[in-house]
């Protein structure tokens, strides 16, 4: 394929996800997207505040991230203005360590429900459409992945979850962000492909599975995306 043919597939496919963001962000504060700082979802963020520059985005600081991603967070935010909302859990590290210990060893479910689970799904009561970077590419657990799909939080409330780069491949979102001039976080130079909590995140032990770094193989999600069950 030739360069110029790449960039009309590339801008096709911008196009598209331009779309489905332009359907969706309508003015009204009612949409948000969550923003791990990683590559696909810079990327989502980069074109959603093309559409709403004031669109909230939400970061789950669970205390437990790198300091590259804190330092590369208040960058992105700082030179693009975002409006990020810093999602915290109810304890602070040190008060869950003392009272707890080291859950993300003994007990990473509880963990990640305490540090992402909660602050996201209280934060998302107040939205009718989530936004998210999932990609069928990144695990066997999101192969089904839908780009639309109704989202049941605990309380009830059901909001619509759009994944709009649902099928983007990790060469995708690393030609966009280059052709778009995204800088990309630091830790991927050293060889993680999926980045979250430093506790809890190592460079790969399979090259074909970006996410065989992430809780040592001991759990593939944090629960963010499991969503609750229906009222019986
Ligand atoms: S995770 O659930 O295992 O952490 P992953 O890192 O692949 O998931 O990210 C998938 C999607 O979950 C992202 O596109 C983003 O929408 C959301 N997400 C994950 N971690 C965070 C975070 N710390 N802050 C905000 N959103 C996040
Ligand atoms: Fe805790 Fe690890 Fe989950 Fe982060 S990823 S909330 S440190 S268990």
């Amino acid at each position: 394929m030739s360069t110029l043919e790449i960039n009309a597939e590339l801008n096709a496919k911008l196009d598209q996800v331009r779309a489905v963001l332009d359907k969706e962000i309508t003015g009204k504060g009612d949409v948000c997207l969550t923003c791990s700082f990683q590559a696909e979802d810079v990327l989502l963020t980069k074109l959603a505040i093309e559409r709403d520059a004031k669109l909230p985005i939400l970061f789950l600081d669970t205390g437990y991230h790198f300091k590259e991603t804190y330092e590369y967070r208040d960058r992105i935010a700082r030179e693009w203005n975002l409006n990020l909302i810093n999602l915290l859990p109810a304890k602070t590290v040190a008060e869950q360590e003392a009272e707890f210990g080291l859950l993300y060893q003994s007990a990473p479910d509880r963990c990640c429900g305490m540090r992402k689970v909660e602050p996201l799904f209280k934060a998302l009561a107040d939205y009718r459409v989530w936004f998210t970077g999932l990609r069928r590419e990144q695990a066997k657990s999101r192969a089904a992945l839908e780009e639309r799909a109704m989202f049941s939080l605990p309380a009830g409330k059901q909001i619509l979850k759009l994944a709009p780069l649902t099928e983007w491949t990790t060469r995708d979102i690393w030609y966009a962000c280059e052709q778009l001039c995204i800088p990309l976080l630091s830790l991927y130079d050293r060889g993680y492909s999926s980045i979250g909590c430093e506790p809890c995140t190592s460079i790969p032990t399979d090259p074909n599975d970006p996410r065989s770094g992430r809780w040592a193989g001991r759990k593939v999600e944090c629960g963010i995306h499991i969503q609750a069950a229906p009222a019986k």
